[in-house]
């Protein structure tokens, strides 16, 4: 099989003069993409035009991200707790994803992203799930960028569940306690293989964490914009990026 090597990143254009350096890029961005309801509230529109105008900004967002050489890209699409929105809401978001990759999974292809989802399948509808599954199938051998949706994620359901696991392998006797180390809880997680975050940002001047990656960001820099997800764009990120260039990482050491 002939490997694809296109990307965006090889793309004609130049990099625009407000793009930050390429070097010390972080390898991994996450992103709670927040502000939608919002933006749509702003402009007198249903709430489900905001999602929709998300999606247009998650295609934006995974083009920025691939030119700049990142090499992760997770969204936080759906969390375990947005199953409490009104049953309508849900619905909508749930054929999101499907929507997406009808419109975008050839293109993600041919640009050499490889589509993984983080998340429990359980409790999401076939649609979805087939979407997904079709899209992360189809990518499985491309190496450009990593594009990584958390679908039905919750941070402490993930670790309720990685806990179980090793649970269980106590009691079958294959495991000891004192054998348990970071990096074996690191393979037990929804992120196993994906660095931790290098970067995490969240839109709409929220400054929360709503259950995301609490186990993966523990040294994670957090950049927070005031913008709403749908108006999110290269320049953000171009700004959240530069901004983490200008940070020291000390990961509780010293410089
Ligand atoms: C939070 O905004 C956003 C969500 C719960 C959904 C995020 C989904 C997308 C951006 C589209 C996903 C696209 C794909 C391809 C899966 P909110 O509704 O909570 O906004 P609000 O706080 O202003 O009400």
């Amino acid at each position: 099989m002939i490997k694809r090597v296109r990307s965006w990143w090889t793309r004609e254009d130049k990099m625009e003069p407000s793009a930050p350096s390429i070097d010390n890029v972080p390898e991994h961005v996450a992103i709670i993409m927040d502000g939608n309801g919002r933006w749509a509230k702003r402009q007198g529109l249903p709430r489900f035009i905001g999602h929709r105008s998300g999606m247009k900004a998650v295609k934006r967002t995974t083009i920025a991200a691939d030119k700049l050489g990142i090499k992760y890209l997770t969204l936080y699409a759906f969390s375990t707790e947005n199953w409490k929105r009104p049953k309508d809401e849900v619905d909508f978001l749930m054929r999101l994803p499907q929507e997406f990759l009808a419109i975008e999974l050839e293109e993600l292809i041919e640009n050499n992203v490889q589509v993984r989802m983080m998340g429990d399948r359980e409790g999401l509808p076939s649609y979805t799930i087939n979407a997904m599954e079709e899209a992360v199938r189809r990518t499985a051998d491309n190496d450009g960028l990593v594009l990584n949706f958390a679908l039905n994620y919750g941070s402490r359901k993930e670790i309720t569940d990685c806990m179980r696991e090793l649970g269980r392998k106590i009691e079958a006797g294959t495991l000891k306690p004192e054998d348990i180390t970071e990096e074996m809880l690191d393979q037990y997680m929804l992120s196993s293989g994906i660095p931790d975050p290098d970067l995490i940002i969240r839109t709409s001047g929220e400054m929360r964490i709503s259950n995301f990656m609490l186990w993966q960001m523990a040294y994670s820099e957090m950049w927070f914009t005031d913008v709403y997800w749908p108006d999110f764009n290269e320049h953000y990120l171009y700004e959240a990026v530069a901004e983490y260039q200008r940070r020291t990482r000390r990961y509780g050491g010293l410089t």
